[in-house]
């Protein structure tokens, strides 16, 4: 078989990796933690083909040429070619990639993290290669890992020099938890103006709060674990706010800072900690990755009530219908007077949320036969 098709998954961390120990290998400073999304609504889409006629290896991304000689993308290449289980004649042949995300890239949606996951999981298989595949996908991204498999992952940020036990591995199967369910808000589809890598490294080299940081993740990492496993969603709805505040203190920490929320983000930050304390419970958590929108964990059942609330304080626009809500088969329930005297939070003006993606916890890569 000379040509593979992939299709991989968006993962949103809840413990998040920010900083790294190796820039070339990208190895972290601590362990993460995140649920590896649904493929129905956000996901990378790659096709690997090789053949004796190719003069040269070439990659094309949402139907546009790029470099192939990224120095990331040249890392996963070699590293792939090096553990080839095909024959060396063979293996010489040139490759050609081509990938597309089917939602907006570089948006804080964790695009380059399907895409690499993506990438590796068509070349694995095609090069027949066995055994752990996160490597190399973290040597293309480091979040990537993360999306070489289904549910919740942590990303162990490892020991070794080189990087090999630097690896994802599956804490629970997306069954675990079949109640959870993710809420995207998109606030801004445009282009993050300081990418992750530029942001940590930053962080790296001017926050104090960053080694505060890492010396206290290992220990929210292994509650988090915990809170996974007993299905505990007020302690992990609790850790994954802190843990997402923590991370935009850090990059309002570096210098200069790295702002990669606004006001719209933060409004909704007051809001889910608002409707939390009105409701007397944690229902809601929100977390943030390097830019304005917001994803939401909640339960199912919970999920017409907070779409009331939401829509009720960030009314889409009037000719926003079937496209503004993605994948959402549930109607809001309108909040009780009682519930908005409760809130006291003001009404935005409509259009504020570019749209809303529902969607719940899936499994890793999947190989399709029909492209
Ligand atoms: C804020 O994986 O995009 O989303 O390793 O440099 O490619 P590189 O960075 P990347 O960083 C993701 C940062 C984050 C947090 C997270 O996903 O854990």
């Amino acid at each position: 078989m000379n040509t593979v098709t992939c299709i991989a998954p968006v993962n949103i961390a809840v413990i998040k990796y920010w900083g790294k120990r190796d820039e070339v290998l990208i190895l972290p400073t601590n362990d993460s933690i995140s649920a590896t999304l649904d493929m129905d609504q956000l996901h990378a889409k790659t096709t690997v083909m090789i053949s004796p006629d190719f003069k040269e290896d070439r990659i094309w991304l949402n139907d546009k040429e790029e470099d192939i000689k990224n120095a990331r993308l040249q890392n996963c290449l070699k590293q792939i070619r090096k553990r080839s289980q095909l024959p060396s004649s063979i293996n010489d042949w040139k490759i050609h990639i081509c990938s597309k995300n089917n939602f907006p890239t570089a948006a804080g949606l964790a695009s380059s993290a399907a895409g690499y996951a993506c990438l590796t999981a068509a070349l694995a298989k095609l090069y027949k290669i066995e055994g752990d595949i996160s490597t190399v996908a973290r040597s293309g991204s480091g979040s990537a890992c993360r999306s070489t498999i289904g549910g919740f992952v942590r990303w162990y940020m490892g020991s070794d020099k080189c990087g090999t036990d630097s690896l994802a591995k599956q804490i629970v199967p997306a069954s675990h938890w079949p109640q959870m369910r993710i809420l995207v808000l998109v606030v801004s589809d445009e282009q993050k103006k300081v990418s992750s890598s530029i942001g940590m490294k930053r962080s790296m080299e001017t926050s104090e709060l960053l080694q505060h940081r890492i010396k206290h993740v290992p220990e929210r990492v292994n509650k988090m674990q915990q809170a996974i496993i007993e299905k505990d969603f007020k302690n992990f709805a609790e850790l994954t706010m802190k843990d997402s505040n923590q991370f935009h203190a850090v990059c309002l920490d570096s210098y200069p800072p790295c702002i990669y929320m606004n006001n719209i983000s933060n409004s909704i930050i007051n809001l889910v900690h608002s409707y939390n304390d009105a409701v007397n419970n944690v229902k809601v958590a929100y977390t943030y990755d390097a830019g304005p929108n917001a994803t939401l964990y909640l339960l199912e059942k919970d999920v017409p009530a907070v779409i009331g609330v939401l829509d009720y304080f960030f009314p889409p626009n009037e000719n926003d219908t079937i496209e503004y809500r993605r994948g959402l088969p549930i109607e809001g329930v309108e909040p009780s007077q009682d519930l908005l005297k409760k809130l006291n939070l003001q009404k935005h003006p409509p259009g504020q949320l570019k749209y809303m993606i529902y969607t719940k916890v899936g499994d890793g890569p999947k190989y399709i036969d029909n492209p």
